[in-house]
């Protein structure tokens, strides 16, 4: 199964945002701003905007400030990435097919530009054109899905003292959960917020985030073991090289190829009552389970 039909038409839409988003590279001081716009338009698949924008879609016709609170998502995510690829962290060198961020920038310049994403996403954030109750609870949910407590830096803390340790599965499912899960949720209500769901439905696409996220972050542990380097675009077979807390490495390939499946399942059945209005959320649901990169 390749990308569902709409995905590049939502593609367009959340790059032409970022661009209008991200400062020029000219502007002083032009190096953090060449850090920023060089990993932001490595060429990430943007599936966190996306379901920010095809969240909202089901509740709404006007959709530009889903697209910009999607980008504010993909400040916080790209930021996430260019710490997570840091010597002190996963240490790599290669990322959305380029070299990573500190490889072409230095460490220095690599720590600032996700200091400098983290906050310009909020900046994004309080800006844009949701009205004010909806808008301070998307930031309150964007900012606690980013992190310490079951957010995507505590996660990366867990991930990071989990490393050559034996983990359980309670353990894995804290670490998958928090690092990955909780952002992609957050993507998926922000949307919902945005779009202006009543409570009951901001709740229910809550929940489909969190299986589709947690089923997101397996496939990520799978791809590491079945796919090429070239394939991914960043370093193959890292997870198993650097002892890492993965899925395939306590259940096997199997296991955690049916669990993922499993998940996706959760997730749809959060969508049963839209019918028709929530089609593309399922679309994506089924991509991000199937997807080779
Ligand atoms: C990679 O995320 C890191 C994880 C949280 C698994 P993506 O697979 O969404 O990476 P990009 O944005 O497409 O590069
Ligand atoms: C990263 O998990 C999760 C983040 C919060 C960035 P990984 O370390 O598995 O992500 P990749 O495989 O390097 O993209
Ligand atoms: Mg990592
Ligand atoms: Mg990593
Ligand atoms: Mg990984």
């Amino acid at each position: 199964m390749s990308q569902p039909d709409f995905f590049s038409a939502d593609q367009a839409v959340i790059e032409a945002t970022l661009e209008k988003l991200l400062p020029a590279e000219s502007t002083p001081p032009a190096t953090i701003h060449q850090a920023m716009r060089y990993s932001v338009f490595a060429g990430g698949k943007r599936i966190r905007p996306v379901l920010c924008y095809e969240s909202a879609r089901i509740f709404s016709q006007q959709l530009d400030a889903a697209a910009t609170v999607g980008c504010a998502l993909e400040f916080i995510h790209t930021y996430s990435l260019i710490h997570d690829d840091l010597p002190a962290l996963d240490n790599d060198d290669l990322r959305r097919g380029k070299p990573t961020c500190h490889k072409k920038f230095g460490v220095a310049m690599a720590i600032l530009a996700g200091d400098a994403l983290l906050t310009l996403s909020f900046e994004t954030l309080a800006n844009a054109n949701v009205p004010p109750d909806r808008r301070v609870r998307i930031i309150a949910e964007i900012g606690r899905a980013a992190g310490t407590v079951n957010g995507m830096v505590g996660g990366q803390v867990a991930d990071v003292q989990a490393e050559g340790k034996p983990v359980d599965a309670a353990a894995l499912e804290y670490i998958h959960r928090s690092k990955t899960a909780a952002l992609i949720r957050a993507s998926v209500v922000a949307g919902a917020l945005a779009g202006g769901a009543p409570d009951q439905d901001v709740a229910r696409l809550g929940r489909f985030g969190e299986a589709i996220g947690w089923a997101f972050q397996v496939v990520d542990d799978l791809l590491d073991v079945e796919e090429s380097s070239a394939a991914l675009g960043k370093t193959a077979g890292k997870d198993q090289a650097q002892k890492k807390a993965t899925y395939p490495a306590l259940f096997g390939i199997e296991k955690s190829r049916a669990f993922a499946q499993e998940l996706a399942a959760r997730a749809h059945r959060e969508l049963d009552c839209y019918g028709d209005r929530a089609a593309h959320l399922r679309q994506l649901a089924d991509y991000l389970v199937v997807r080779r990169a």
